[in-house]
């Protein structure tokens, strides 16, 4: 299969197995090193690895040049063996080199240096990074995962369906890419958030089940997990229920770790939304260390100290805490830093606790508690000596999103260090918190998402506290993806609208198009995509996606290799009806 014209194997396959047999190798030289006056040592490099070839005539053939070389496989001398390379017992001897394309010196060593150069200087020559071994792994890893996606879904009936790229304006949460139309100036298209609307169109149109590796564009800031263009897995199915997505993404998610990393990831738990929040203070628990937060209102219930006391009686208040094992030792610098950032993120102040030996209690506060709240207290959070306490008093959504992200900037492991933690978590809410302008509860995730059957009731007396269908997978503290149960029933979809503010004339206005449709006949149906980029970043054991694509933006958004975007001839721009206003000053 890797036999070609030009070469009988790999660089990288050859093993003492293949002693005595004469190969013709092509790739680039990757190190030259020279032994004398005719003599050098040259490794050459492909895809798979490193052979060193002993080149006696003198060729010339320097760092990334293309050669063809044949020769014969020998074992090396004892006592130069190199037990690191997969090629480390055997060199190729008896060379004959052909150049098959010079090369200028690389911008950067070709090998594990470059991970210190410059980023930008990487992706102008990303042809030339794509070479390293880390990237070429990466890449690989990569197709591995998008391959077993596919089958995965293909063995459970999916059928991959391509949707348009060029589409509407539609309103699904982030900024859109806009392409001006030629034929229509002052028109345009948008470019796909996600395959959301035309996968639900399929199920309408009895598709059943649909797939797709699908490219999504959002005009984002852009982070370490955030590009304006990138991949997911999307997939949307009919008559079916929650447990029906969750089990069928979760066979396809295994299979992509299976074929990234060799081992099948234990069955992923669930926990709720709710749950979710309460213990790990976060809708992206990272499940690979503890730090659980525990609340202690009814441990503060007739407390002197003042902070807390309007939290143990007052409605809706509360005293929630964490424990950050042996590290008690910290500075007064650093809980001054915590404690401003527990301010940053909304909390009105921070209790800290030092835990010392029986249990005793180091703490500004500690004056202001009776001995009976202080060994409450330690026996809720389990205190050892050597502990560090962290204690907030407010509403449940501030004490559990600062206590959350607190033990995440205290403890939370590199993405990639430990086992990998899947988790579902399910039952989010339909809508979170109140839109500030339109005085209307906003979606939690997108206005089409189907309420908890349980809750329907309440939709309208008690809104914000009505689950939806939806559910994220998360991994190791980052989202992989998210989904929901659809509405397929026109009334329950006017309801929704409604307790948005949308009236049935908005309703048709913006989203007629995908509304009419329902009226058809749509299946119950549901779905999920999670980031390709994300998964395979974390596979990868990479902290950033721009690591496992091979041709990223920039986190400005640039491409340093093309210097995208540019700007266009007056004449392309006049064929389109465009006319550019200045840069804005700043
Ligand atoms: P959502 O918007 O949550 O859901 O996106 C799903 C997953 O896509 C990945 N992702 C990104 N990856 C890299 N860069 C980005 N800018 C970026 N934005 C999102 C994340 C995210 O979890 N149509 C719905 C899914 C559904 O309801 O079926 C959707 O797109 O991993
Ligand atoms: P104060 O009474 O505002 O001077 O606060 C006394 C101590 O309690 C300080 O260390 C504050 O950071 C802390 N504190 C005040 N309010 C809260 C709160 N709501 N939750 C946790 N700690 C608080």
């Amino acid at each position: 299969m890797t036999s070609t014209t030009l070469r009988t194997h790999l660089c990288g396959e050859l093993t003492a197995a293949n002693i005595g047999q004469q190969v013709t190798l092509a790739g680039w030289v990757s190190r030259r090193r020279e032994h004398g006056d005719k003599l050098a040592f040259l490794d050459v490099r492909d895809y798979s690895g490193v052979m060193q070839c002993v080149i006696d005539d003198g060729t010339d053939a320097r760092s990334e040049w293309v050669v063809q070389i044949v020769g014969t496989v020998t074992a090396r001398p004892e006592g130069t063996r190199n037990t690191n390379l997969s090629t480390g017992e055997v060199e190729l001897t008896s060379c004959t080199l052909t150049v098959l394309n010079a090369a200028e010196p690389p911008p950067f060593p070709i090998d594990a240096r470059a991970d210190e150069v410059d980023e930008n200087i990487r992706l102008k020559y990303r042809y030339l990074d794509i070479r390293r071994e880390r990237m070429q792994r990466n890449i690989r890893l990569r197709a591995r995962v998008n391959s077993a996606i596919r089958a995965a879904m293909e063995e459970q009936g999916f059928i991959e369906v391509e949707t348009p790229f060029l589409m509407p304006s539609t309103p699904e949460g982030a900024r859109e890419f806009l392409v001006p139309s030629r034929k229509e100036p002052g028109s345009f298209y948008a470019l796909p958030q996600s395959p959301q609307l035309w996968k639900q169109l399929l199920m309408v149109a009895g598709v059943d089940r649909y797939y797709q590796v699908a490219r999504c564009l959002r005009d984002e800031d852009l982070r370490a997990d955030r590009q304006y263009e990138f991949m997911q897995l999307d997939a949307e199915m009919s008559f079916v229920s929650k447990d029906d997505v969750l089990a069928a993404i979760s066979h396809s998610v295994t299979a992509a770790a299976r074929a990234a990393t060799g081992e099948t990831p234990p069955p992923i738990e669930r926990i709720t939304w709710h749950d979710a929040m309460n213990r790990f203070g976060s809708d992206k628990p990272d499940l690979r260390f503890a730090m659980e937060l525990v609340e202690l209102t009814s441990v503060f219930a007739g407390t002197g100290f003042k902070a807390f006391a309007a939290a143990a009686s007052i409605k809706g208040l509360r005293v929630d805490a964490t424990t950050y094992p042996d590290a008690a030792a910290m500075g007064r610098n650093k809980l001054d830093a915590l404690t401003d950032r527990a301010k940053q993120l909304g909390a009105k102040g921070l209790v800290w606790m030092k835990v010392g030996e029986g249990n005793a209690l180091e703490s500004p506060v500690a004056k202001f508690l009776s001995d009976d709240e202080k060994a409450k207290l330690c026996t809720a959070l389990g205190a050892r000596p050597g502990d560090l306490l962290l204690l907030v008093a407010d509403e449940w959504s501030t004490t559990c999103t600062v206590l959350g992200q607190l033990r995440n900037d205290l403890a939370r492991p590199p993405v990639h260090e430990g086992p990998y933690r899947y988790v579902w978590v399910i039952d989010f809410p339909l809508f979170v918190g109140i839109n500030p302008t339109t005085k209307k509860p906003q979606p939690g995730h997108h206005p089409f998402c189907h309420p908890h059957p349980d809750d329907l009731a309440k939709l309208e007396t008690d809104p914000l506290n009505v689950r939806a269908l939806a559910y994220d997978l998360v991994l190791n503290g980052w989202e992989l993806g998210s989904g929901s149960i659809r509405i397929h029933e026109p009334e329950l979809q006017r309801r929704v609208f409604q307790i948005l503010g949308i009236d049935d004339a908005t309703a048709d206005r913006k989203f007629g198009f995908f509304l009419q449709p329902f009226r058809y006949g749509a299946p119950p149906h549901g779905g999920f995509a999670y980031g390709i980029d994300r998964l395979v970043a974390i596979l990868a054991g990479e902290e950033n996606i721009r690591e496992v694509i091979a041709f990223p933006k920039t986190q400005s958004g640039l491409d340093p290799m093309t210097n995208a975007p540019g700007p266009v001839d007056a004449a392309q721009l006049a064929e389109l009806g465009l006319r550019t206003l200045p840069k804005p000053a700043g």
